[in-house]
């Protein structure tokens, strides 16, 4: 047990059992993740993805890392930016959401390096990569601070840092917001994925999330310069963009 507190959604946990909890979350919904974030999402997710991949300043065999990557979704669009001769890793640290993410793109006819990583401790060299991309995982990682450190490291000097996190949505939609999250978000999580906990989880963990000013701040204190947000869907979700000078 340790003597460090954090937040597992609403509830307040040992640091060294968040991960742990995290884990039976995404174990739980990989096979139904792909669905359920159509569905909870109304295909939104698939607007703020396209996005984040049409944003990004890419050139052909660039190098990219995917963290907390899951099912693939910015890996794939990755890929394509950055053609055969570039080099992109779908990484995560969850064996579940990962196959799911491999087997998807395999499907599709794309091999990519895949790796179960912690982004707390990256496996990679320091000043490798041209992009690292973060898409709905910071939320859910224990030392958001130290993470934001290795992906820091792993840049090459002039690379960006793009971070796509739910956020503070705009204080008029706060109510309908709430309405839709604590009460509609777990019956479909029961009705389509069989569980409605993690997705009361979800509904906490963007709660406790923190909000853009405060997440460009974190990202300023690990060293990122030009850091700056985009809110999309009245703040619904932010891409946050920083770069390694
Ligand atoms: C909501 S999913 C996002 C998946 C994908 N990026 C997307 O946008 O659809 C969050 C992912 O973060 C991963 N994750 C949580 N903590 C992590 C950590 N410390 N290091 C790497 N991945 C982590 C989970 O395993 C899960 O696959």
């Amino acid at each position: 047990m340790s003597d460090h507190k954090t937040h597992f959604g609403f509830s307040t946990v040992d640091e060294d059992e968040k991960a742990g909890k995290v884990a039976e979350v995404f174990h739980s919904v990989a096979k139904n993740y792909d669905i359920m974030n159509d569905v909870m999402s109304g295909g939104l997710h698939r607007v703020w993805k396209h996005f984040t991949i049409s944003t990004a300043r890419l050139k052909k065999g660039d190098k990219v890392l995917d963290i907390a990557g899951g099912t693939g979704d910015l890996s794939r669009g990755w890929a394509k930016r950055v053609g055969k001769e570039g080099e992109v890793w779908l990484t995560d640290i969850n064996s579940s959401m990962l196959t799911v993410g491999r087997d998807r793109l395999l499907n599709e006819g794309l091999i990519l390096p895949v790796s179960l990583a912690d982004a707390e401790k990256l496996p990679f060299p320091d000043n490798y990569f041209n992009l690292v991309s973060v898409a709905f995982g910071l939320r859910n990682m224990t030392h958001k601070d130290a993470a934001l450190k290795e992906m820091y490291r792993v840049l090459k000097p002039g690379g960006t840092l793009l971070v796509l996190e739910f956020s503070k949505v705009y204080k008029p939609l706060s109510g309908a917001y709430d309405l839709y999250s604590f009460k509609l978000l777990p019956v479909m999580g029961k009705l389509i994925a069989k569980d409605a906990d993690s997705y009361q989880y979800l509904a906490e963990s963007i709660r406790m999330h923190p909000d853009q000013e405060t997440l460009k701040q974190m990202m300023l204190e690990a060293g990122f310069d030009s850091v700056d947000y985009h809110n999309m869907s009245a703040g619904i979700v932010a891409l946050h963009k920083g770069v390694k000078f």
